[in-house]
């Protein structure tokens, strides 16, 4: 915007410019939390008229949702930069700005680093980006918002389903509680999200239902520590994740509900009698232990032993005899020995998980674990992770083979890789495909397993038990 211009004619600009379609294309790295949050910024950017694209090539603005939590995540950031810049100079014009955790740890650096970047925010601003793009369009060199405001930003976000532009997604993230305060020594999350806070449950329960009303049938509820969740309740005191899973289960039309990600000091009685109890709630828990040596969990400040978590698994299959397992692990924490690693091993034997995800330990600046002495040689981690990985996958597969000459149900989500095919989730979180019409995208079939693929189940409907929609 030139130089001269009064206010009148900056309103009257901005008001033209929002009438035109513009492309937008968002990139989101690393956890759910940012897919919720992606979503939630073409909700905000709409009203300007921003359309999302699946590519970037041609795109008006382009946003890097960026994941923090190893160094390999943040490095992609990078190389993702790199490439932009050159479409950018081949377009002329693109608003390029990097979000989320690599944005809020990182801040000004970016900009110093990345010279083609126009914009930083934090996950905690992005609410604000109507006025971050006014600032742009004012003449700003560029924009920089890491702070962590004292408003909820969830409060200044549109409603969800509010845009009336279709049917919404089968299945669909919801965060109620962000931030963590637990502070284990490998993790970034409590300096780039910030302090534990829990969304009061009114404004939760109105926006699952605004999903349902959509035609959302699985809500997966989000939070960094979810089970710590106490947000303030009908009754202004603050309610558990047990009560507010309760409470949800009553929206008509809401078939499933999962959540994560869950600490095991947070798992207290009400939520485990509510897997028993609550017929909605999925019989899938992904509860993180990251190693089964009380020495490294020790080190890593889970403020649990290996027993501890063995002890809540036993008592969760006690109420829900089929429910699966899936966890986090890290290999290589500073100090772990042959025998910590062994632990580790034979809690996994112990347990028997239905899916996992491992890592090697990635020191992250700022976080005690990087200062710690004996870090751990990149050989042995190398050599672990693909140990713990072949225990790991072979428990996997030995789950989804369990599964063939069932019946299972599954929601359908989308068209699947080949034609005539359509792909869903069953209720262990399984990507399960049959070949049937895309009018049954939306719904809930049951289906006979035939097949336990690498990374999937194939099944054929059995026709008789399909659910409508409420
Ligand atoms: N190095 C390796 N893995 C990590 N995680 C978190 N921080 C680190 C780190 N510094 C893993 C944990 C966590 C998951 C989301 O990422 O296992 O549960
Ligand atoms: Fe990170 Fe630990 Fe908090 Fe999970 S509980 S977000 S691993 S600090």
């Amino acid at each position: 915007m030139g130089k001269g211009q009064g206010p009148l004619e900056r309103v009257n600009r901005s008001a033209v410019t929002a009438k035109m379609v513009k492309k937008l294309f968002i990139k989101s790295y690393g956890c759910q939390m940012n897919v919720y949050d992606s979503g939630r910024m073409a909700d905000v950017l709409a009203p300007l008229g921003y359309e999302s694209v699946p590519a970037p090539e041609g795109a008006d603005m382009v946003i890097l949702n960026t994941c923090h939590i190893r160094e390999k995540a943040a490095e992609k950031v990078y190389s993702e930069l790199g490439r932009l810049r050159r479409l950018k100079d081949a377009k002329g014009d693109m608003v390029i700005a990097v979000a989320g955790c690599v944005a809020q740890a990182e801040g000004e650096e970016i900009l110093t680093r990345a010279p083609t970047v126009d914009m930083v925010f934090g996950p905690q601003s992005y609410h604000r980006l109507p006025d971050m793009l006014k600032r742009l369009e004012g003449g700003a060199a560029n924009v920089l918002d890491t702070d962590f405001p004292v408003e909820d930003k969830f409060d200044a976000l549109p409603k969800v389903g509010g845009t009336g532009k279709g049917k919404g997604a089968p299945a669909a993230f919801l965060t109620v509680q962000e931030g963590c305060d637990k502070f284990c020594t490998f993790c970034v999350v409590p300096y780039t999200r910030g302090a534990e806070f829990s969304r009061p449950v009114a404004k939760i329960f109105a926006e699952a239902q605004a999903l349902a009303a959509i035609g959302t049938r699985e809500i997966t509820l989000l939070g960094q520590n979810v089970n710590a969740y106490h947000g303030e309740g009908a009754d202004g005191r603050p309610w558990g994740l047990a009560q507010l899973i309760v409470e949800l289960a009553a929206i008509e039309g809401l078939d499933r509900i999962r959540y994560m990600t869950s600490h095991p000091r947070d798992m207290d009685d009400a939520l485990i009698r509510a897997h028993g109890d609550v017929e909605k709630l999925m019989p899938y828990l992904h509860l993180p232990v990251q190693s089964g040596s009380d020495r490294v969990l020790n080190a890593m400040n889970r403020q649990h032993t290996a027993d501890e978590y063995r002890a809540i698994i036993v008592r969760m299959r006690a109420v829900r005899p089929d429910l699966a397992l899936s966890s986090d692990f890290i290999v290589g924490f500073p100090g772990e020995t042959d025998e910590d690693f062994e632990d580790t091993l034979q809690l996994v034997r112990d347990i028997g998980y239905g899916q996992c995800f491992s890592f090697k330990y990635s020191p992250r600046p700022g976080t005690p674990g990087a200062d710690m002495k004996d870090q751990v040689p990149e050989a042995v981690k190398t050599e672990r992770l693909a140990q713990l990985q072949a225990l790991l996958n072979q428990q996997a597969k030995a789950f989804d083979a369990s599964m063939v000459g069932r019946e299972l149900d599954v929601l359908f989500e989308k068209p699947g890789r080949h034609e005539g095919q359509i792909i869903g989730r069953s209720p262990y979180l399984q990507a399960t495909h049959v070949v049937a019409p895309t009018s049954m995208i939306g719904k809930i079939g049951r289906v006979r397993i035939i097949k336990a693929k690498p990374n999937s189940l194939e099944g054929e409907l059995v026709h008789s038990s399909v659910r409508e929609v409420a």
